[in-house]
């Protein structure tokens, strides 16, 4: 049987034509800056210094005469300035902690919570998921959009979930020994904890039950999808999203291709800026834009109705493969999360590609960035896989730290404990990064 979901199973818009795209686009944009104008005091604002209104509308490509939307602005309306209607029809409030100050508030009507669900359960057939499959859902429920996301899309997709949530990894190896799922839906760095915890109660993770992992919440590299697709014998494939744009859903990749997360175009404008500039990068509809910051306009959402927002994920638009919609890049990084070393810039990414390329490391690391004198170091902390404990970590240390300098450009200091002395992060996001220079 095809892993990919037959023509006639896919929403018909996910095979229409760029002009029948684009075409819905335009109407819904046009109603959803309207929205925004009339109702939220912020949008008013925002688009009266910038001289513009929304009959300024005449082409898609005239978005770009509208003000960006940055966090910056989400937190000076906290936590309900941006609302685009009464609370009372409001049916459900979630929120994005930052590391700093107060969290980014974002609301769902009944209408908005339906439209999610049903994108999430496009992403799951896109990802090869069926009616009448078992998804065990372990990305974090309460607050973070990942739990509550997948499991009523999941739900709409018709298949029986397993609301499991993040952390206790033995139980979640149990529940999985026994009630069998056919899909996982969880962070990536946690399916690597999950199969590590196989191993360690003398399991074969690749015996498992689980035929597709839906990963995402965190950048994730090719090397870790070859990975974890080899040690669990799965189908890993990339969901995309943002709590400030929806949630998880905003753009899954096919199975038949994962050649990047397929924008679900019908119901969000993407574009890419120049993140220095703000200018949009042309689109090529050969090859897609160059890299730079991935930017949102929502097109359907009511209680929560965002224009431009400014995600500070890096990556690239590319032309439409498996749908009639565009593709997103794999994410290379968020644009925070660049470390500018000794006049180098890196992503952690770049770093783990490395890693998982290394023979007898367990792909667990975190980079330790710390300044001495004037000078920035990076120490990059890796371990060892349990069946290569005897190995000579000294050598392999040398061998990684060769390679960073030769690949990426910058000197650093590996090291290579034993195994599982890599703190693992067992509920939410991974923390790759300890930046413990003075701010
Ligand atoms: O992480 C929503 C989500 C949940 C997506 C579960 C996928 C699966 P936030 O907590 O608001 O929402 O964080 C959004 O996470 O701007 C990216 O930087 C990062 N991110 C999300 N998905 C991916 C991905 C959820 N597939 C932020 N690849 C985004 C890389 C991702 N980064």
């Amino acid at each position: 049987m095809s892993k990919a979901p037959r023509p006639e199973e896919l929403d018909p818009i996910e095979r229409a034509s760029r002009d029948e795209i684009e075409a819905l686009q335009f109407t819904r944009l046009q109603d959803t800056l309207q929205r925004c104008y009339a109702n939220v005091p912020h949008y008013k604002r925002a688009f009266d210094e910038k001289g513009v209104h929304p009959d300024d509308l005449k082409t898609l490509a005239d978005i770009a005469k509208f003000p960006f939307t940055t966090k910056h602005d989400l937190r000076a309306n906290y936590p309900f300035g941006m609302f685009a209607v009464p609370r009372q029809q409001v049916a459900r409030i979630h929120a994005s902690s930052g590391t700093t100050g107060k969290p980014t508030v974002v609301g769902y009507t009944k209408n908005d919570i339906e439209h999610w669900a049903t994108l999430v359960a496009r992403s799951i057939r896109a990802a090869g998921g069926r009616p009448g499959d078992i998804c065990h859902v372990a990305y974090g429920y309460g607050l973070f959009t990942g739990g509550l996301g997948a499991h009523y899309g999941a739900e709409k997709a018709g298949c029986t979930v397993i609301p499991m949530s993040g952390g206790q990894t033995e139980k979640q190896v149990q529940l999985i020994q026994d009630f069998k799922p056919d899909i996982i839906m969880v962070t990536p760095s946690y399916m690597q904890v999950i199969i590590e915890e196989f191993r360690r109660q003398g399991l074969d993770p690749r015996e498992m039950s689980v035929r597709i992992g839906i990963f995402g919440a965190e950048p994730w590299t090719e090397q870790m999808r070859r990975q974890i697709e080899a040690d669990a014998g799965i189908d890993a494939v990339d969901i995309y999203g943002l709590s400030e744009v929806m949630g998880p859903g905003v753009a899954n990749e096919c199975v038949e291709t994962k050649d990047g997360p397929v924008i679900w175009e019908d119901h969000f404008l993407a574009e890419i800026i120049d993140p220095e500039t703000g200018e949009v990068l042309p689109y090529d509809p050969a090859s897609g834009t160059p890299e730079g910051e991935l930017v949102f306009t929502s097109l359907t959402k009511e209680a929560f109705p965002i224009v431009r927002y400014r995600t500070r994920d890096l990556t690239r638009l590319l032309p439409p493969t498996a749908r009639s919609m565009r593709r997103m890049g794999k994410i290379v990084g968020r644009s925070d999360d660049m470390l500018i070393i000794r006049g180098v810039n890196m992503f952690p990414t770049q770093i783990e590609e490395l890693v998982l390329q290394t023979e007898g490391l367990s792909g667990q690391y975190q980079i330790v960035v710390s300044r001495e004198g004037t000078l920035d170091e990076v120490d990059v902390l890796c371990e060892v896989l349990p069946s290569a404990a005897g190995a000579d970590r000294g050598a392999i240390a040398k061998h990684l730290a060769h390679r960073i300098k030769t690949l990426i450009g910058v000197s650093t200091r590996v090291q290579v404990g034993l195994p599982d002395t890599i703190e693992r992060t067992l509920v939410g996001k991974a923390r790759r990064v300890i930046d413990k220079r003075p701010r």
